[in-house]
């Protein structure tokens, strides 16, 4: 199973100019041939191609301009005979209803299809959010801390006699700073739990990576993780989604906490990094686990796959998803001499020109 991709697409010009095209070439095929010669029924075909549009209405459209175009088609025909004519155009039209009605149904079902996809992905962010409550909760709490430290110091050098002006704002600035470092991790919390649709913008993937394991920090240094990164300069930007391309490495980042912690408890790696051959991205991340299980290879980006007491196995799956629907392709691993190596590859913009 594979869930369908979320809309990232934008508008599709081509599809509606194959559309286009194949709509008139059976309009004058209609109606420069004899009556008998039932070519409007081809309308069916394009009908249920409208449905690559993702839209009901781009369905309905398409079904009622082939209805309105069968009918001109029939009018004006010349040649022929019209007994023949006029049941093959019922029949066409009947055909052409029909296969509206089928394509609407589809459609409808995709619909459904997609929304529980957005969410299960919101789900899992929550659980990801859930996961990393600590964490999160100990990125807030230093800022928290410097800032009342701060605070403190400003309060006596301001009753110092004379006050130390200097000081005091140097320990202001702290302060702002500080609140302000809070406010970014609060920021993303937020952008990571709220319910957004898909969006398109340009990604700095060095950026996002670091951001996501600013949120997971907490979490790395109390397992005692020693966390590497290799990030590649100059990276070319992607165009997707923020959020959910966060969610994605957040997934790998997560999972291979829990390798490791389930692992030694005197060697636990974590290796991010980011490399690019400019017409791609790869992301990969590699940690010295407990390793992938024996043949788990084939199924570990199912869903409801997990090895874990209490796994739910969404978070692979999801992440798989969410990366094709960017036009890339996950990847997973056994990391040598232990462990896993799990990652992406994303196109870069470059790579559409
Ligand atoms: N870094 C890793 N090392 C070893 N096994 C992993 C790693 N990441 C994922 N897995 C395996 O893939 C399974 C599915 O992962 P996931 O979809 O995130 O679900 P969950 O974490 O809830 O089990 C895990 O249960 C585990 O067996
Ligand atoms: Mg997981």
């Amino acid at each position: 199973m594979s869930f369908d991709t979320a809309r990232l697409h934008a508008e599709k010009p081509l599809l509606w100019l194959a559309i286009a095209v194949l709509m008139l070439g059976i309009f004058v095929a209609d109606t420069i041939t004899e009556l008998q010669i039932a070519f409007a029924v081809l309308y069916v075909v394009v009908v249920l191609i409208s449905v690559q549009a993702g839209r009901p209405r781009a369905v309905m459209l398409v079904g009622t301009v082939s209805v309105f175009l069968t009918i001109v088609s029939y009018l004006l025909t010349r040649f022929g005979d019209p007994d023949a004519g006029l049941a093959n155009c019922a029949l066409s039209l009947v055909a052409i209803g029909a296969a509206t009605y089928l394509a609407l149904r589809i459609e409808a079902a995709n619909l459904a299809a997609r929304q529980a996809h957005a969410d299960l992905a919101h789900m899992s962010r929550m659980m990801l959010v859930g996961e990393l409550g600590t964490s999160i909760a100990h990125e807030v709490s230093q800022p928290l801390a410097a800032i009342a430290a701060n605070g403190n110091a400003a309060i006596r050098w301001l009753s110092a006699s004379p006050p130390n002006g200097a000081e005091t704002r140097k320990a202001l600035e702290r302060i702002v700073e500080a609140a302000g470092r809070a406010g970014d991790v609060i920021g993303r919390v937020r952008g990571l739990a709220a319910r957004k649709p898909p969006s398109r913008e340009l990604v700095d993937m060095a950026e996002l990576v670091q951001e996501t394991l600013a949120l997971a920090l907490g979490e790395i240094r109390g397992s005692q993780i020693g966390l590497r990164t290799e990030l590649a300069n100059d990276l070319p930007a992607v165009t997707g989604d923020r959020v959910q391309l966060q969610q994605v490495i957040l997934n790998f980042v997560v999972n291979a906490i829990e390798a490791l912690k389930a692992g030694r408890a005197d060697d636990r790696d974590l290796l991010v990094s980011l490399a690019t051959d400019g017409r791609k991205i790869t992301l990969s991340v590699r940690d010295n686990g407990v390793g992938l299980v024996q043949g788990a290879l084939d199924k570990i980006f199912d869903p409801f796959y997990s090895t874990k007491p209490g796994g739910m196995g969404v978070g692979l799956a999801i992440s798989r998803s969410i990366v094709e629907a960017h036009g890339g392709d996950v990847y997973a691993a056994p990391n040598y001499p232990s462990g896993a190596v799990f990652g992406f590859t994303l196109p870069t913009d470059k790579a559409k020109d």
